[in-house]
């Protein structure tokens, strides 16, 4: 929705612009913002803000891990039991706000149990934890020291973000964003005739594509990151090119180390999509959905504009590293559809 709002205000400018310098000095690097374009869709954002329900009284500060609290807590013992339910009312806005609780537990007017993990959206949910945990504590110089990524960064009160790719054919240019790496594709001469440039067109035309989707997902040009006389030239480009090879490296470790494995939880069976309407099918290849620039940034230079409603700041849950509490289940699956 937020790209929808972006695109949206983008599409009719009203002048004055700024010229921001975004390059070292004398390199000529700049890059044309208007001010007024950013301002509307950073109000637009605001308007949108979850509330997270306040702690309920008598929630106290024990530990998640004393035993006996909780039965099949795997990457949250870590937590008082305070922060344990600020976590789930936090996780219920920023994911699945109409659905409440029971998108990912089975909360019905004959069974409660939370420590079920019958549905698949819980197993997937953990991951995200893992994942997010990871980019925050791992990729701090990517994300941010003191702020980092939560849950509405890409999900926005939504169970399925807007950004997200699935393989078409073997070699689409987005297998960069997940495992692919060859990608110089400036020779290191002039002309053919001084030297062999063993690139293909194709290859190319690939690399291309990739950056332009780059730089949509940013909602940004190229001499955001590059000079444009000489691009393949790592001294004359906007230090935000390093920012952007980080962001790649980090893409291409969410994506192998967090979806990927999660080929097999999500649902194959028509009728669990029908309880969630909200679900795509599997991509045409049959591979499960992975993630791209544009899945946090979604058109912003840093998402959400570097509002607070996505930083992971107070969230223990989000900014260490989680543990399993004492008693918690083998990290088995055991049952579920997904499992
Ligand atoms: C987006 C998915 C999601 C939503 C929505 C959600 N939870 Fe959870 N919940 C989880 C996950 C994942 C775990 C397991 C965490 C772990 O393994 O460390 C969990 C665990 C729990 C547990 C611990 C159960 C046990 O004994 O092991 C409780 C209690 C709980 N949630 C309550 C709630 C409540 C109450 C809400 C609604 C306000 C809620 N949850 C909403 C994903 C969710
Ligand atoms: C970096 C982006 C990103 C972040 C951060 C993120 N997710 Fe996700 N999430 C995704 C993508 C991409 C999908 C796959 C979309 C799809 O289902 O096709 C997804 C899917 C899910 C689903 C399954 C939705 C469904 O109905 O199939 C759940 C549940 C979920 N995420 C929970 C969470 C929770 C909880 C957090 C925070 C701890 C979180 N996510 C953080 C990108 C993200
Ligand atoms: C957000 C920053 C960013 C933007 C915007 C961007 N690029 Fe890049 N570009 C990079 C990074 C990072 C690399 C190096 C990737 C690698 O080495 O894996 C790169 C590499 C390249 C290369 C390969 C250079 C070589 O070594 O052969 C070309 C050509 C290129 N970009 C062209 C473009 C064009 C054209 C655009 C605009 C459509 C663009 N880039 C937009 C960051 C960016
Ligand atoms: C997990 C979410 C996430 C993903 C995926 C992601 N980024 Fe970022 N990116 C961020 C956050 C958060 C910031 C802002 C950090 C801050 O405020 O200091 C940021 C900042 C940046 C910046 C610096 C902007 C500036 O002007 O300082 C660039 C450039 C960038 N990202 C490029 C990329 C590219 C290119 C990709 C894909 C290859 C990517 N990012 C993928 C979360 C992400």
């Amino acid at each position: 929705m937020a790209s929808v709002v972006v695109v949206a205000a983008t599409a009719c400018e009203r002048p004055p612009v700024d010229v921001v310098q975004t390059g070292f000095r004398g390199v000529a690097l700049e890059y044309v913002e208007n001010p007024r374009t950013l301002e509307d869709s950073i109000n637009a954002i605001n308007d949108r803000i979850p509330q997270v329900q306040p702690i309920p009284a008598g929630v106290g500060d024990l530990p998640v891990a004393d035993p006996g609290t909780y039965e099949n807590v795997q990457v949250l013992g870590h937590l008082s039991a305070a922060e344990f339910t600020l976590t789930m009312n936090a996780v219920t806005q920023w994911v699945a706000p109409e659905a409440g609780c029971n998108y990912c537990h089975v909360v019905g007017p004959d069974s409660v149990n939370y420590a079920s993990d019958a549905i698949y959206t819980k197993l997937v949910a953990r991951r995200m934890f893992q994942m997010v945990q990871d980019i925050n504590v791992n990729w701090s110089e990517h994300v941010g020291e003191d702020r980092g990524v939560n849950c509405w960064t890409c999900h926005q009160g939504q169970p399925v973000p807007t950004n997200y790719w699935f393989y078409t054919d073997e070699n689409q240019p987005l297998r960069w964003y997940l495992d692919r790496d060859d990608f110089r594709v400036q020779g290191p001469v002039a002309l053919a005739s001084q030297g062999e440039n063993l690139n293909t067109i194709k290859q190319t035309r690939g690399a291309y594509s990739l950056m332009i989707n780059m730089s949509n997902a940013l909602g940004v040009n190229c001499t955001y990151c590059h000079n444009s006389a000489r691009f393949a030239d790592w001294d004359e480009s906007a230090p935000q090119r390093v920012t952007a090879l980080r962001g790649l490296r980090m893409l291409r470790n969410a994506n192998m180390e967090y979806m990927v494995p999660l080929q097999d939880v999500w649902p194959t069976d028509v009728a669990e999509y029908a309880s969630h309407p909200d679900r795509p099918r599997l991509g045409p290849l049959g591979d499960g959905p992975k993630m791209m620039c544009a899945t946090c940034h979604q058109g912003a230079y840093k998402p959400q504009y570097s509002n607070p409603v996505s930083w992971a700041e107070s969230f223990n849950a989000l900014t260490q590293l989680g543990r399993p509490h004492a008693t918690a289940a083998p990290a088995a699956d055991e049952g579920g559809e997904g499992g």
